[in-house]
C-alpha cells in the first residue's frame, strides 16, 4: 500500500471520488494538508499540542507584516488553564490598512475549511475591545467583536480556492487594530458540503453538534480527517444511545469521527419526536443542514426504526430507516430560509421504535459576490513586486475588496468582467532592472507611469501589445533604445500620451522623415487599419514562438509561415466540385468533400449566409486567430473563404468520420478498449489544449462524440473548436425545451451546446467556464465505455447519468461496458475510467477535474497493471435529468448514495 501512496499524486487525491482511498492515506499520514498557524508564537518554533495533537507553525512564512504579542497573564496559563496552547499569543497589524495571510493550500477550485479563533486577552493592556473584518481572499468572511477580553472566538468558513494562494485578510475598520490568534486550514477532498454553491457562495458555520454526547467540553477527534469541532448538545426529553461497535463512517464524504457517531439521541417518550430548533443572526439568511445518522442498535426481525425528517412542517426527504453501524448523511438540496427553524424527526407509523439522530451540521451560505482579479493580472503583479521588492502593501487581491486596492494601481470594476489593472503608477519607488516582462499580462492597461526610478535596459517592444495603453511615462530612467513605431504612430495619432526622455525616442519618427510619416498617418482610420494587422501579425507570431507544436505544418498542405489562407468562393466551389458530396451537416452549416489543387483532400464547412451574427470583418479577424491554432488533436484549418457574404472553413479530412458514428450501434466496426482510450486520451490533449495552450483561452462549447473526428489511423481529432467564437449568438444547437428562471446578472444570453452534453450548472447559471467542457468531455467518456449515446432513445429518453446510476448498483461491470467489448478490457482500468468520467460530469464544477487532470489519469488506464481500485464511486446527481422532471421541492442529496467497487 505504502508503495501505492507514493505513486498517486496529490493531484489524483484532490478529484478523486473514491473515499476509501482518502481514508488510507489519511489514516496513514493525519494531518495530510493541514495548515495550522499558532499566530504570534515565536519563530521558528513549530510544537505539537498536547491536547489536539496537532502540529502549529508560526506565522514567519504566511505573513510578512505584523508583530507578535502575549495574551495578559490574568487571561494565560496558569490563570486560565483550560487555554487552548496557540490562542496565548497572538498577531497584531497596527500598520496597514488591510494584512493578508498566504495560505498555499492546493489548486483553484479546492475546497477549504478555514478556521480563524480571536482570543484579545488585553494582550495591548489597553482593555479596548477591537472590532475588525475578516476576508477571505477578495470576499467578505465575517466581522470580529468580542463581547469580553476572555471570549474565545472561533470562525470557520467553507470556500472555495479562487487561486493556489488562499489569502485570509485582516481589514482595519478604525475600531480599533486587527489581530489573529491561530488560523488553521483543512482541505476537504471529497465533494460535500456542496449543496447549490460553487464558486459564488462559501458556507459559514453556524452550528456543530454532537447529538447524545455524554462529554461537557466541545470534543476535537484525531479521526476527523477535517478536524471540526463538535460541540456536544443534549435535550432533556432526550435519552442517549451509544454503542462501542466500530462505524463505518467512510460510506459517504462527511466522515464524522466515530466518537461523535457512537452516540446519538432519542427521545425519552417513544412516540415523541427529536425536534432541533434555531433561529436566524439576520433575517433571509439560507442554511443547509446536515444530519448524520447511523443505527446503533442490532434490531430484531420484528423491528423497525424509520422516521421522516420535516422543516417547519413540510417534509424534508424521503423516510430514512438507519443502517446498523454505517453512516448515512442527509442534507437539503435547496437552501431552507425562515425566521425560525424546526427541525423534527418523527417516526412512521410502521415503525417500532423511535427515531434516534447522531449528529447536525448547520451552515448559513455567504455569498461571494465579489468578482477577483484576473489571475493573470495578479500573477503579473506578484512578479512585479517580487522583481523590484516593492515596499508597498501589496498583499491579497489587487482589486478587491474595492476599498482596499493595492497602492498605485486603479481597477476596471465593470459589472461581470474579472477586475482587471487599467492603472500601474510605481513612479518614484526605486525601481531598478529592466522593465518587467510581466507588465505586458497586463492585458488592460490604460495607463503605465514608471517615471523617475533607475530602470535600465532597452525600452521593450511588449509596451505595444498593451492595446489599450493612453498614458505612458517613462521619463528619468537610464533606459537605453527607443519606442517602438508602432508606440510613436499612436501618440502621433492623438491615441497615446507618451512621455520619454529624448533619447528614448524613435529615429522613424524624427523631423527629418516626417514627410514619410505624414501620409501613413493622415487619417486616423488608416492607423488604426495598421494597427489591427500589427497586433494580428504579433499574435501570429507569438502564437508561432511559444509552442513548437503549433506551428508544426499541418500535413504538408500549407505551412504557417505562408499566410495565404484566404479562398475566393470559385476557389471553393473547384474545391467542392460545386459542392457535390455532402459528408456531414452540423449545427453551423453543411460539409462537403473536397480536393485542393495540390490533390489533399479536404472538408469544407459552408455556413448559411443567416448562421453568423457578426460582419465579415469579425468573421476574417476570428477565422485567421483560428487560423494559428494548432495541435495534433485538433482538425486543422487550411483556410477560409469569405467572399460577399458566403463563408466557409476548410479543414483537413479525416478519413474515418466522427466517433459519434463510429460508436453507434449500427456501425459493425469495432473500436478495441486500448483504441478507446486512446481515442479519450487524443481528445483530452486537444481540448486540454484548447482550455491551457491558447491564449485567450478557448472553451469549445460544444464537445460531444460527433464532434471528435477520426483519422486514417483512428486518431481523435477535435473538430468545429472556436466556432462559438465566430458565431456568437449561435442557438440553434440547442435543444432544450424548458427555459428555468435566472436572475444571475453575470452571465450571458444564449445558451450553446447539445442536448446531453450540456453542463447542467451552466445552463442554469450561464456562466461558461472550462469545466462546461469537462462535463461534456466526461458524457464522451461515458459513451466510449458503456457504448450508449448521450440520450439514449427507447420509450423514453433517458440520460446515459440516469442510466449508468441503477446499472452501477449491481457492481457488475459487465451492465455497464459496452457488451462489443466482449469482457475484452481491464477490469480495474474500466473502473477507474468510470471514475474519470463520473467526475467530470459531476453537478458542480468546482468537482471536475481540469482537463490536464483526466489527462493524466486516462493516460494510467493505458497502463497494464493498474492497483486494485478504491471501494466506492459516487454518482453525482444529475441536475440535468431534473430540468425535465418536476423535482419535488426537496430531495434527498446525492452524497448519500455510493456504490460500492467489487474487490
Ligand atoms: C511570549 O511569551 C514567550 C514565553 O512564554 C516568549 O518566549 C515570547 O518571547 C513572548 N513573546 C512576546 C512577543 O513577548
Ligand atoms: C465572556 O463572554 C463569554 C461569551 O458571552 C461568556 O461565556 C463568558 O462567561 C464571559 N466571561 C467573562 C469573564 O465575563
Ligand atoms: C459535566 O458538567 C457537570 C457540571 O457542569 C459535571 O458535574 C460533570 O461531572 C461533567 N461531566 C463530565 C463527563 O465532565
Ligand atoms: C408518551 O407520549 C404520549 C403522547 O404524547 C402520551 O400519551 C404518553 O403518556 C407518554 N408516555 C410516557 C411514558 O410519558
Ligand atoms: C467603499 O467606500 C465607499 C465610500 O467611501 C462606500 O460607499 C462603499 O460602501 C465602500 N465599499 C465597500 C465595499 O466597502
Ligand atoms: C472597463 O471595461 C469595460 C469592458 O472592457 C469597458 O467598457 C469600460 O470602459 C472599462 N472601464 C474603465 C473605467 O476603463
Ligand atoms: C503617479 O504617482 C505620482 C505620485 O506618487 C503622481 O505625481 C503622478 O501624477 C502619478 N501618475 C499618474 C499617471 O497618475
Ligand atoms: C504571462 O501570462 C502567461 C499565461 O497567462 C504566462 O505563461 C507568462 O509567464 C506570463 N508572462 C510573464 C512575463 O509573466
Amino acid at each position: 500500500m505504502s508503495r501505492n501512496m507514493a505513486n498517486s499524486s496529490t493531484f489524483f487525491l484532490l478529484w478523486m471520488l473514491c473515499s476509501v482511498a482518502l481514508a488510507i492515506f489519511i489514516q496513514a499520514q493525519q494531518q495530510t494538508g493541514f495548515i495550522s498557524i499558532d499566530c504570534g508564537s515565536p519563530e521558528n518554533l513549530p510544537y505539537t499540542d498536547d491536547v489536539t495533537n496537532i502540529k502549529y507553525s508560526s506565522d514567519g512564512s504566511y505573513i510578512q507584516t505584523g508583530v507578535n504579542k502575549n495574551i495578559s497573564t490574568e487571561y494565560a496559563y496558569p490563570k486560565n488553564p483550560n487555554l487552548p496552547e496557540p490562542l496565548s499569543d497572538l498577531r497584531s497589524f497596527p500598520q496597514g490598512v488591510r494584512n493578508c495571510y498566504g495560505l498555499i493550500a492546493g489548486r483553484k477550485g479546492n475546497l477549504h475549511l478555514i478556521r480563524a479563533s480571536f482570543l484579545y486577552g488585553n494582550y495591548d493592556g489597553e482593555n479596548n475591545l477591537p472590532e475588525f473584518d475578516l476576508y477571505v481572499g477578495a470576499n467578505f468572511w465575517s466581522s470580529v467583536t468580542f463581547r469580553n477580553a476572555s471570549e474565545e472566538v472561533v470562525l470557520e468558513i467553507i470556500s472555495m480556492a479562487e487561486s493556489d494562494v488562499t489569502n485570509v485578510c485582516l481589514v482595519n475598520k478604525g475600531k480599533g487594530t486587527p489581530f489573529i490568534s491561530a488560523l488553521e486550514l483543512r482541505p476537504i477532498y471529497s465533494p460535500i458540503y456542496n449543496a447549490e454553491f460553487g464558486e459564488s457562495s462559501s458556507l459559514l458555520l453556524f452550528k456543530r453538534w454532537d447529538i447524545g454526547s455524554i462529554i461537557n467540553a466541545s470534543g476535537r477527534y484525531q479521526d476527523d480527517v477535517y478536524d471540526r469541532i463538535w460541540s456536544p448538545y443534549d435535550s432533556p426529553s432526550w435519552d442517549s444511545v451509544k454503542t462501542s461497535s466500530e462505524i463505518n463512517v467512510n460510506a459517504n464524504g462527511y466522515r464524522a469521527p466515530f466518537e461523535v457517531m457512537k452516540n446519538a439521541a432519542r427521545p425519552r417518550n417513544n412516540s415523541d419526536s427529536l425536534e432541533l430548533s434555531w433561529t436566524p443572526d439576520e433575517p433571509n439568511s439560507k442554511f443547509y443542514v446536515y444530519l448524520y445518522f447511523a443505527e446503533l442498535d442490532q434490531l430484531q426481525k420484528t423491528q423497525l426504526r424509520k422516521f421522516t425528517i420535516s422543516w417547519n412542517g413540510s417534509p424534508l426527504f424521503e423516510p430514512l430507516v438507519p443502517h446498523y453501524l454505517y453512516a448515512t448523511v442527509v442534507s437539503n438540496s435547496k437552501p431552507l430560509v425562515a425566521n425560525e427553524h424546526h427541525v423534527s424527526i418523527q417516526k412512521t407509523k410502521d415503525s417500532t421504535l423511535p427515531p434516534i439522530l447522531n449528529a447536525v451540521e448547520i451552515y448559513v451560505v455567504r455569498e461571494q459576490d465579489t468578482i477577483p482579479t484576473l489571475e493573470q493580472d495578479v500573477d503579473a503583479m506578484v512578479d512585479t513586486k517580487e522583481r523590484y521588492g516593492v515596499q508597498r502593501n501589496w498583499v491579497g487581491d489587487p482589486c478587491e475588496p474595492r476599498n482596499y486596492s493595492w497602492e498605485g494601481i486603479r481597477c476596471n470594476y465593470s459589472a461581470s468582467l474579472p477586475r482587471q489593472i487599467i492603472s500601474l503608477n510605481l513612479s518614484s519607488s526605486g525601481l531598478s532592472g529592466i522593465i518587467a516582462p510581466s507588465i505586458a499580462n497586463l492585458s488592460l492597461l490604460e495607463s503605465l507611469d514608471l517615471s523617475n526610478n533607475s530602470l535600465t535596459g532597452t525600452v521593450p517592444r511588449f509596451l505595444e501589445e498593451l492595446r489599450f495603453l493612453k498614458y505612458l511615462n517613462l521619463q528619468g530612467n537610464k533606459l537605453s533604445g527607443s519606442v517602438t513605431n508602432t508606440l510613436e504612430e499612436r501618440s502621433r495619432a492623438g491615441l497615446l500620451t507618451m512621455k520619454v526622455d529624448d533619447q528614448n525616442r524613435c529615429a522613424w519618427g524624427d523631423k527629418k522623415n516626417k514627410k514619410v510619416v505624414v501620409p501613413i498617418v493622415a487619417s486616423l482610420s488608416s492607423v488604426l487599419a495598421l494597427l489591427v494587422v500589427f497586433i494580428l501579425i504579433w499574435k501570429f507570431m507569438r502564437t508561432n514562438n511559444s509552442d513548437e507544436e503549433m506551428s508544426k505544418p499541418i500535413n504538408g498542405v500549407r505551412t504557417v509561415a505562408s499566410r495565404n489562407w484566404q479562398y475566393t468562393y470559385v476557389e471553393v466551389l473547384e474545391i467542392t466540385e460545386n459542392f457535390k458530396t455532402v459528408i456531414g451537416k452540423g449545427g453551423f452549416g453543411t460539409v462537403y468533400i473536397g480536393k485542393t489543387k495540390n490533390g489533399n483532400q479536404v472538408a469544407v464547412k459552408v455556413f448559411s449566409p443567416s448562421s453568423s451574427s457578426q460582419g465579415p470583418k469579425e468573421f476574417q479577424t476570428e477565422a485567421e486567430l483560428l487560423m494559428t491554432v494548432h495541435h495534433k488533436n485538433l482538425v486543422s484549418f487550411i483556410g477560409y473563404c469569405d467572399d460577399d457574404n458566403k463563408m466557409a472553413l476548410i479543414y483537413e479530412y479525416m478519413a474515418n468520420g466522427n466517433l459519434k458514428d463510429s460508436l453507434s450501434v449500427r456501425n459493425s466496426q469495432n473500436l478495441s478498449w486500448e483504441r478507446r482510450i486512446q481515442i479519450a486520451i487524443d481528445a483530452a490533449e486537444g481540448l486540454d489544449y484548447l482550455h491551457h495552450g491558447c491564449k485567450p483561452p478557448i472553451i469549445h462549447r460544444d464537445v460531444k462524440s460527433a464532434n471528435i473526428l477520426l483519422n486514417e489511423d483512428l486518431e481523435a481529432k477535435i473538430a468545429d473548436f472556436g466556432l462559438s467564437r465566430v458565431f456568437r449568438n449561435e442557438k440553434q444547437n440547442v435543444e432544450v425545451s424548458a427555459v428555468p428562471q435566472n436572475d444571475n446578472k453575470n452571465t450571458e444570453s444564449a445558451v450553446m451546446g447539445t442536448t446531453g452534453y450540456l453542463d447542467p450548472e451552466y445552463y442554469k447559471l450561464r456562466n461558461l467556464n472550462e469545466k462546461s467542457d469537462i462535463y461534456s468531455f466526461g458524457i464522451v467518456l461515458l459513451e466510449l465505455i458503456t457504448g450508449q449515446p448521450a440520450v439514449l432513445k427507447g420509450e423514453q429518453r433517458m440520460h446515459i447519468l440516469d442510466w449508468l446510476r441503477p446499472e452501477l448498483k449491481s457492481k457488475d461491470l459487465s451492465r455497464v461496458l459496452d457488451p462489443r467489448l466482449q469482457g475484452q478490457y481491464d477490469e480495474n482500468a474500466a473502473w477507474k475510467a468510470l471514475v474519470i468520467a463520473i467526475s467530470c460530469t459531476a453537478s458542480s464544477s468546482i468537482q471536475r477535474p481540469t482537463m490536464s487532470v483526466v489527462l493524466s489519469e486516462l493516460k494510467q488506464c493505458l497502463k497494464v497493471e493498474l492497483p486494485s481500485p478504491s471501494d466506492t464511486i459516487v454518482v453525482p446527481r444529475n441536475v440535468y435529468s431534473e430540468l425535465y422532471s418536476s423535482s419535488e421541492a426537496y430531495s434527498m442529496d446525492s452524497e448519500s448514495i455510493t456504490y460500492p467497487f467489487p474487490r
